[in-house]
């Protein structure tokens, strides 16, 4: 298993990133809690999609004094927009409407240009204007919601992360990042940037404001140093809220990437190459129709059913109908894909209009120094 903010592959043991990261589980008392505040609950909380977090307790104490909250989350755009993306983010946007609190929406253009050799700074940019418009098509407030990208939001994100960066030791860089001699300094210099965003809340209102991350757990390393550095710069410790990984479509182990095409469904797919690729999905099913009839199959692996249970299928009831009918083999391989084809289609569809919407409202969302 490998989980850094840069690759995610093997299979992926949650509990035990849990212990080697220090995070916490959410436990009962916390979701309740949790589910009381907001009026309601959310799928991906009961099914522990959203599986640890850092501080959420303190952070529904401060709420409960009436000290509002900002949440922060991001996007490196080294690509189009997939659906693993897009759950945080549909999260997020329940928090926002529950909560009715602010948004802060950090795009990072200069990472993915730092980080992979072939992309070119124009293109990041202009990828980061075009992964905005998935981000407003998911109906973020445009009066609470603030979306940057980071080499045109600099002047004022560079003011915090020089703070951040004074006092963090390139040891504790190689040793939270893994930088080595090959590492360019840009890439070294980077992660003060996305701590940055933990602060931009208390910076911008000039009060301490608490900053809720929700986001996979492939982030957390950033939040590591930025809560080690907090209380030297008087700034409350940012808390988070980590999600799992939707796989990829080849099969259960790492993520939906952007860099494994075949593997990944992007927001700009046509229904054409949404149907085949999850018709060429991993399966977790008999290998004939007869065996699967006669031993059922492993919806814990399938990808069809993982999407459904993660993303695409909020009904409790239903989805273990769905679950119990593949496990006893009385609902088929074939099935399961068809039910997953027909939801993302419709998703899709809705999401692709929005999106196209998104282009004249993009001004309303974006800061700028
Ligand atoms: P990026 O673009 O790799 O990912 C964007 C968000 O999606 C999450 N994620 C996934 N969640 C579920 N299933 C997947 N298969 C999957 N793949 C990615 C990521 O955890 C992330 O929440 N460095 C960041 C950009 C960033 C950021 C932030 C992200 C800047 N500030 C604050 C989160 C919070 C990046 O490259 O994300």
């Amino acid at each position: 298993m490998k989980v850094t903010p840069w690759e995610v592959s093997g299979h992926i043991d949650y509990e035990k990133l849990i212990k080697e990261f220090g995070t916490s589980h959410i436990t009962p008392q916390l979701l309740k809690r949790l589910e009381k505040l907001a009026g309601e609950t959310h799928f991906m909380l009961d099914r522990r999609i959203f599986f640890s977090h850092r501080d959420l307790d303190w952070l529904l104490d401060k709420y409960e004094r009436g000290e509002q909250f900002a949440l922060y989350t991001g996007r490196g755009p080294s690509g189009d927009t997939h659906l693993g993306h897009l759950l945080p983010w549909v999260f997020s946007k329940w928090l926002q409407d529950r909560f009715d609190v602010e948004m802060y929406f950090q795009i990072t253009d200069d990472e993915k240009f730092l980080a992979k050799d072939k992309l070119a700074l124009d293109e990041t940019n202009r990828l980061a204007y075009d992964n905005a418009l998935d981000v407003i098509a998911l109906g973020f407030d445009p009066s609470k919601t603030f979306i940057f990208v980071d080499t045109d939001y600099m002047k004022t994100m560079y003011r915090i992360a020089v703070q951040i960066a004074k006092h963090t030791t390139f040891s504790t860089a190689k040793a939270v990042f893994g930088f080595d001699n090959s590492t360019n300094i840009g890439i070294s210099f980077y992660p003060a940037i996305q701590a940055a965003t933990c602060f931009l809340p208390t910076f911008l209102k000039k009060m301490n404001v608490p900053v809720l991350i929700p986001a996979a757990i492939d982030q957390d390393p950033y939040w590591r140093i930025t809560r080690d550095v907090a209380p030297k710069l008087g700034y409350y410790k940012p808390a988070a809220i980590h999600n799992t990984f939707l796989p990829g479509l080849q099969g259960p182990e790492g993520k939906m990437s952007s860099s494994k095409l075949e593997s990944t469904i992007f927001t700009t797919d046509r229904p054409d190459d949404v149907k085949k690729k999850i018709q060429r999905a991993f399966s977790g099913g008999g290998a004939t129709m007869k065996e699967h009839k006669e031993k059922g199959g492993n919806p814990d692996v399938d990808s069809a059913c993982q999407y459904l249970y993660q993303m695409f299928e909020p009904d409790n009831n239903k989805i273990k109908e769905i679950f119990d009918g593949y496990r006893s083999g009385a609902i088929s391989t074939g099935e399961v894909k068809d039910m997953l084809t027909k939801k993302v289609t419709a998703f899709l569809t809705e999401h692709q209009k929005k999106r196209e919407q998104a282009r004249k409202r993009l001004d309303k969302f974006i800061l700028k120094d």
